[in-house]
């Protein structure tokens, strides 16, 4: 056993503080010889009825922990915030932050030697490789795994997608509020994330890309045995990582990123993720920009998954999942050289990868769309960056000049975007403000604006829109998000009026609002931010540090990592 192993300045002491750390520990029933120097593995666990995606997670410890025992380790599961896209307000987005800080600081507290994160919804996958790479351990990701597809009327229904088409076909009238009702049992009939390509199992399918976790872990359903298997064999590996001494500086490298990009783009992944991957790169010290998401931008579709494509998640699964998504970029020459958590190359996960539909993984000479990756837009109305996803959006609307149609606030969308005389036709740009970090706070997913009633009726069902929000993984249509700088920031978005031409090229990669620079100035200096939401706690913490979208929305002060052993004891 390593001497100098971090555990042993906890454990491994035989003075007052190794008699205090060991002692405690022994209320719950651990003998002596569990505190020889083996590893120490900490199971960090996102596990909460009120996060349904992650509710299949205590069971996944327990077999984390027979793994980690059968290793010859020491399991330790501890809670951390959890993060429920679906239940928290104003979004779980504000939290990201403080539950990365809550994973570093338990990590870097206590006498772990590594750490099995077990995460699953939105914003518990990105908000755990924060913090686990700002401590800078060995770390593993189990994933909780989508749901079963949804079922409703004999056909699949797909998470957060197939809410946003029903909800638009009662609004025309088309669909009875009796069955909108009835859809909802149908559509979450298991444990498990949003069975679409939504957030959730991007992040999932963007860390397997990185190595960050064993093949397979992506696609495997929530309820499917191999995925308990596959938590039981993540217990057995973290022991070896940490006798390696293998973390995720070691993983997580340019290459890894770069990977991460490309998979994004080839599995259709959610806007999301580059807010999230711009933060874990902030964090694990990779100077990553948001220009550097322009690599996967010619990359084809290849999996169609909802909300760009038809399958879901099951479908991916018993497709291959995601080493054949590894073995169509490696066949293309894109995949990067990297290390994985299994030690050895990103391309040991292709290796030998067989493809069992290809409807629903499609070859790379022969993809669903092609260059489907996000596009980054630059221009007067985002000097720092926007982005669109072509895969989700309206190819005609993707080069577009039109007027805004502008509203301030979400509450001023809410009050007006039903109202029959709204002066809108198909060609008006939808523009919403004050929707960014720090403007509601916290960047909620309402970018994808409904499209107002009277156009609804009319049949459209997607126009332009712009906003300083983000959206929903789950969801589609040609939206321009993460608008930076923000309204609330100053950013010319904030100066925008109804009547304003805007053109956008997602071609030539540009947003640009037709106002002269003097018309422009003029606005500028009346403008005044609105007042903050909050003046305390820890949403003030937020809105006073938290970076614009194109830096990741991380607070400046967590940028980057602290490695340094903790010294001082408690008594
Ligand atoms: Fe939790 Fe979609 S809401 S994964
Ligand atoms: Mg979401």
């Amino acid at each position: 056993m390593s001497a100098n192993r971090r555990s042993r300045n906890w454990y491994g002491k035989l003075d007052k503080d190794g008699f205090i750390h060991r002692s405690w520990m022994k209320n719950q029933g651990f003998p002596d010889h569990v505190f020889d120097g083996r590893p120490i593995i900490g199971i960090c666990n996102t596990w909460s009825e009120l996060t349904p995606c992650n509710s299949g997670l205590r069971e996944l410890a327990e077999a984390v922990k027979r793994g980690v025992w059968e290793a010859g380790g020491f399991p330790v599961e501890f809670p951390v915030m959890s993060l429920g896209e679906t239940q928290m307000k104003p979004t779980a987005m504000l939290f990201r932050n403080l539950l990365a800080m809550d994973v570093e600081e338990s990590i870097r507290a206590y006498g772990i030697d590594g750490v099995v994160l077990l995460g699953g919804c939105d914003k518990t996958t990105p908000g755990q490789l924060m913090g686990a790479c700002s401590v800078d351990l060995p770390a593993i990701v189990v994933s909780a795994g989508p749901m079963l597809n949804g079922k409703w009327k004999g056909k699949d229904i797909g998470s957060g997608t197939d809410v946003w088409k029903f909800s638009e076909a009662v609004r025309a009238g088309q669909m009875s509020l009796k069955d909108f009702m009835a859809a909802e049992s149908g559509m979450s009939r298991s444990r498990g994330v949003c069975m679409t390509m939504g957030t959730a199992s991007t992040m999932a399918s963007l860390v397997e890309a990185m190595g960050m976790s064993l093949p397979l872990n992506a696609a495997l359903p929530a309820v499917d045995a191999r995925r308990t298997a596959l938590a039981h064999m993540t217990g057995r590996r973290i022991v070896e990582m940490v006798e390696e001494d293998l973390k995720p500086s070691d993983i997580l490298t340019r290459a890894a990123f770069e990977n991460a990009i490309l998979a994004n783009a080839a599995v259709g992944g959610s806007t999301n993720a580059v807010v999230h991957l711009l933060a874990i790169a902030g964090r694990v010290g990779v100077d990553l920009r948001l220009e550097d998401f322009e690599i996967g931008a010619d990359v084809p579709l290849l999996v169609n998954c909802m909300p760009s494509g038809k399958y879901l998640m099951e479908d991916f699964c018993y497709a291959g999942g995601m080493p054949v998504v590894l073995s169509e970029l490696a066949g293309a020459g894109l995949l990067r050289a990297n290390r994985t958590v299994m030690g050895g190359d990103i391309s040991a996960y292709a290796e030998g990868a067989e493809c069992y539909n290809r409807d629903v993984i499609r070859p790379f000479d022969d993809p669903l769309k092609p260059a489907a990756g996000i596009r980054v837009l630059k221009g007067n109305l985002a000097p720092n960056g926007a982005i669109v996803k072509p895969s989700a959006a309206t190819p005609e609307l993707l080069e577009h000049e039109g007027p805004a149609f502008v509203f301030e606030s979400i509450e001023d969308l809410k009050a007006n975007i039903d109202r029959d005389d709204l002066p809108v036709t198909h060609d008006t740009i939808l523009v919403l403000k004050g929707c960014g970090p720090k403007g509601y706070p916290g960047m909620p997913e309402v970018g994808n604006m409904p499209i107002p009633k009277r156009l609804v009726q009319q049949g459209v069902r997607d126009m332009v829109r712009i906003s300083d929000a983000r959206m929903s993984g789950t969801a589609f249509g040609t939206v321009v998000l993460h608008v930076s700088p923000e309204a609330q920031a100053g950013g010319p978005l904030a100066l925008v009026r109804t009547g304003d031409r805007i053109r956008l090229s997602a071609r030539e990669g540009r947003l640009e609002l037709l106002v002269d620079e003097a018309e422009l100035s003029r606005r500028r200096a009346e403008w005044r931010p609105e007042p903050p939401h909050y003046t305390r706690g820890y949403a003030k913490l937020y809105i006073d540090h938290v970076l614009q979208a194109d830096r990741g929305a991380d607070l400046d002060f967590l940028v980057g990592k602290d490695t340094r052993p903790v010294t001082r004891e408690s008594h």
